[in-house]
């Protein structure tokens, strides 16, 4: 059985490999990346690495031959998402894979998360193309707040504005090792899992986190979306920019990610690491 993963040369695709390597032969693993050559510790492990863009729907034909269960990682160009994914589903299709794996977003058919769109287009597109598929809408990778993280250690303030908006999130590493319980599994034809951490966080509790991991005073400090906007524009990113991160923001506050749910345990036998641990290692 031939196991494939696309976005193999990113954060979440290389950990899916990573945990591919304790359980497969790595000569059933194909890593599918745009740059061999950042890819080359798998290639090194006796991972086969194939070169294939989503935008390159004739190569990607000839790059999926012979894999029977594809992961497809959602790619990171963002309103091109949509278009890519597709390509890659009909290539999955032509190239007679047998199943696809999706990595989407928490309740991304209904959901009003600004990413929302193009990961409900995606779904729906794979579940009418005939394909067997399975669908793992990641809540947020806690990692996402790093560099927040790293700033509200130093200055000693959490500036957001998420309001009382709760967070369900887990580590990149979780995901990654839910998709690879999914991709040598079995079983999981046709299910769409709502992958989270255990329990749901606030902004009061990151900056609590925060305090407790670096030894400081840490607060949160609540701003409108249109004040965090502006902070943003301040300090150099642009319009488009800051206006998207203030939006996620108000997202939170609206809810959209505050559901924790028990399918990230079922799959991987544990609970998602907890914010306090991811916190602790961000900070040190
Ligand atoms: N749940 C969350 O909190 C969260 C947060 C951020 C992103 N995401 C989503 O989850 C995905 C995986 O997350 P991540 O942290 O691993 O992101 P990442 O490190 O940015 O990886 C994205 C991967 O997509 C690949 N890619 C982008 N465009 C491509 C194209 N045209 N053809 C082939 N490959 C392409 C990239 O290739 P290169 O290595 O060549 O750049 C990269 O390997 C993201 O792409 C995004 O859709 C989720």
């Amino acid at each position: 059985m031939k196991l494939g993963v696309t976005g193999a040369s990113g954060q979440l695709g290389r950990l899916v490999v990573q945990d591919l390597l304790k359980t497969c032969r790595p000569e059933d693993i194909v890593a599918i990346v745009r740059d061999p050559a950042k890819a080359a510790d798998l290639a090194s492990a006796g991972v086969e690495v194939r070169k294939g863009d989503y935008e390159d729907r004739a190569g990607l034909d000839v790059v999926l031959g012979g894999i029977d269960k594809l992961l497809l990682v959602s790619s990171n160009e963002l309103g091109k998402r949509f278009a890519q994914h597709k390509n890659v589903i009909d290539a999955a299709k032509a190239a007679g894979v047998k199943h696809v794996i999706y990595t989407s977003a928490p309740k991304a058919t209904t959901s009003a998360l600004i990413l929302a769109p193009e990961h409900k287009a995606t779904e729906e597109y794979l579940a009418g193309s005939g394909l067997a598929y399975t669908v793992l809408r990641n809540n947020w990778y806690t990692e996402n707040y790093a560099n927040s993280i790293k700033q509200a250690a130093q200055s000693g303030e959490l500036v957001a504005a998420t309001g009382a908006g709760k967070v369900a999130s887990a580590e990149r590493a979780d995901y990654a090792a839910a998709a690879a319980a999914v991709l040598t599994g079995e079983g999981h034809e046709g299910a769409v899992y709502e992958l989270s951490g255990a329990e749901a966080w606030d902004f009061e509790q990151l900056a609590a986190a925060i305090a407790e991991a670096a030894g400081c005073a840490c607060a949160y400090k609540p701003v409108s979306a249109d004040q965090l906007k502006a902070n943003l524009m301040a300090a150099g990113l642009d319009e488009g920019v800051a206006g998207f991160v203030a939006a996620l923001d108000a997202n939170i506050a609206d809810g959209t990610l505050e559901e924790a749910t028990a399918d990230l345990q079922k799959l991987i036998g544990r609970p998602g690491t907890p914010l306090k641990e991811t916190v602790k290692k961000i900070v040190k």
